[in-house]
């Protein structure tokens, strides 16, 4: 069983993954944590700055076909991931899952963290937000409103429905 989680940033996908992912017995892979290693920076936001968003993107896309070859997993992914078509198509090897939050949410959850370097701007960070929304719901096989759900309340909900 490999179990997708998309949705935007601060959705929970992290959280929710690895809880998951112990529950079900099975591996939870971050894929920022894998671009990351793949990198010689040592955050994202390094990589965004020093190196530019299009190789953040490259070094994903090749995650994403490394995971596409990976069964029984839960696959936390970052964001922009849904960006990518292509990307999107490797990942359709799992059950897509996308973590939905209003904008209002996601904006109290990251209050004071600058570890994301495309939140850094309110106005930007909605604009993608807006444009993202009708992408996430694409692709997912099932969609979780999380807005007054809590980290356990989202993991129980996946498992009832697998
Ligand atoms: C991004 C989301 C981040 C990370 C990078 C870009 C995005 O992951 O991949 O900062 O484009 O939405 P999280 O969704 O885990 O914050």
């Amino acid at each position: 069983m490999k179990i997708i989680l998309i949705g935007f940033m601060g959705s929970g996908k992290t959280t929710v993954g690895r809880l998951l992912a112990k529950k079900l017995n099975l591996e939870a892979i971050e894929m920022d944590e894998m671009v990351l290693k793949m990198s010689d920076r040592r955050s994202v936001s390094e990589i965004f700055s020093l190196d530019g968003e299009k190789h953040f993107r490259d070094l994903e896309t090749k995650i994403a076909k490394k995971i596409s070859a990976i069964d029984n997993a839960v696959v936390s992914t970052g964001g922009g991931v849904v960006m990518r078509d292509k990307n999107m198509k490797l990942l359709k090897t799992g059950e897509i899952v996308f973590l939905k939050a209003s904008f209002r949410t996601l904006e109290k959850r990251l209050i004071g963290d600058n570890s994301r370097p495309l939140f850094k701007n309110r106005e930007k960070a909605k604009k993608l937000f807006n444009l993202r929304l009708k992408i996430y719901e694409k692709w997912a096989d099932k969609v979780i409103n999380t807005d007054k759900m809590t980290v356990n309340q989202v993991v129980t909900n996946i498992l009832k429905n697998i």
